[in-house]
């Protein structure tokens, strides 16, 4: 996949927990068919910061840096997720003792310290995770309004300050926002889309969007892929590179008939990428069945036991040209 994949250059991705890697099934996949990774949790702010600035050891960085080393030892490129969310955080940082001050410091530090570390290392960045409800209101989080940076009430003027303040230690990443249930038009896109063309007119230092693309059958509708490649269109109008970043397609069982229809939506949507040039990612959240988020649901391209599912084939055949 990841050389079809390079001569249309784009990047096949995937999700990656470095105690996986000890599986010989689990690594030679990952660095034959893959042209890059992401930590899967790694880089989240409680695994990565799980101890305040006033700890004498406040960084965990094995994990990710586990996958750097695997990353340059087979020539892949690693992206990074995430910097600022609302999920996966320590105790120190939900707890509720610190003010808007307190917290506009400790993430500044913490996009410094783990941007800075892997400046050269890890190209693109997830800097701000779902921060937009599903009507396309601002999530309420920590970092916004809870109590915040110091922009509550403001909108987006938090994403901004947390992409500046990635700019300004690594000026070559490629800074995203990344959300799921954005892909195609709708009430969550249009408030994304709202910002970034507020943001590219102002110079605001973003640089793409990251469609998560967690999906299921429903999503293999001529509407909605029609309406995805639209939602694609308007971002690639505004000089913003795409990246799919967290793509599976889950099922309710693992019927011939329904792994056949999984193997179309994939192929679908490598066809969809592959036909706009701002599309230089596809990435899938794991790749085996055995070790996916959505535990029974049959959403990945290896099954269980680390045998290619038709989905293979059909999200191959539209790199290959077939
Ligand atoms: O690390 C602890 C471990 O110490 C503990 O023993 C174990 C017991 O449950 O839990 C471990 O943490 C788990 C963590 O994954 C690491 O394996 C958490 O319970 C579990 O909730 C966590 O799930 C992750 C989830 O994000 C959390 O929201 C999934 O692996 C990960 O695939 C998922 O990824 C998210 C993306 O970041 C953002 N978009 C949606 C996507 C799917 O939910």
């Amino acid at each position: 996949m990841r050389d079809a994949a390079a001569r249309h250059r784009i990047l096949i991705g995937t999700a990656v927990e470095p105690s996986y890697l000890a599986e010989p099934e689990y690594a030679k996949i990952l660095s034959d068919e893959f042209s890059m990774l992401e930590p899967e949790n790694n880089l989240k702010f409680g695994q990565v910061h799980p101890r305040p600035d006033t700890d004498p050891n406040p960084y965990d960085f094995s994990g990710p840096d586990a996958l750097v080393a695997f990353a340059q030892a087979h020539k892949m490129k690693m992206r990074g997720h995430t910097l600022v969310w609302h999920n996966q955080q320590p105790r120190w940082v939900t707890g509720g003792g610190l003010t808007p001050d307190q917290l506009n410091k400790a993430l500044q530090s913490h996009i410094k310290t783990v941007v800075g570390r892997y400046a050269g290392k890890i190209f693109a960045w997830d800097v701000v995770n779902e921060a937009f409800n599903d009507d396309g209101s601002m999530r309420h989080t920590v970092w916004y309004d809870r109590p915040g940076i110091g922009f509550a009430d403001q909108g987006a003027a938090y994403i901004e300050q947390a992409l500046r303040w990635a700019r300004a230690t690594d000026r070559r990443a490629k800074l995203f926002v990344n959300d799921y249930g954005a892909e195609t038009i709708g009430k969550k896109s249009d408030a994304i889309y709202a910002m970034a063309k507020d943001f590219r007119k102002r110079r605001v230092p973003l640089d793409g969007i990251g469609f998560q693309l967690h999906c299921d059958l429903s999503f293999d509708r001529p509407e909605a892929l029609d309406s995805f490649k639209a939602n694609l269109q308007r971002f690639a109008d505004l000089g913003l590179d795409i990246h799919i970043t967290e793509m599976d397609v889950r099922l309710r069982n693992n019927s011939p008939e329904s792994l056949d229809q999984q193997a179309k939506l994939y192929g679908d949507v490598v066809k969809i990428c592959g036909g706009q040039p701002r599309c230089k990612v596809i990435q899938i959240w794991g790749f085996t069945d055995k070790h996916s988020w959505l535990r029974n649901g049959h959403g990945l391209l290896w099954d269980e036991n680390y045998q290619k599912k038709p989905a293979y084939d059909a999200f191959l055949r539209p790199l290959l040209g077939k």
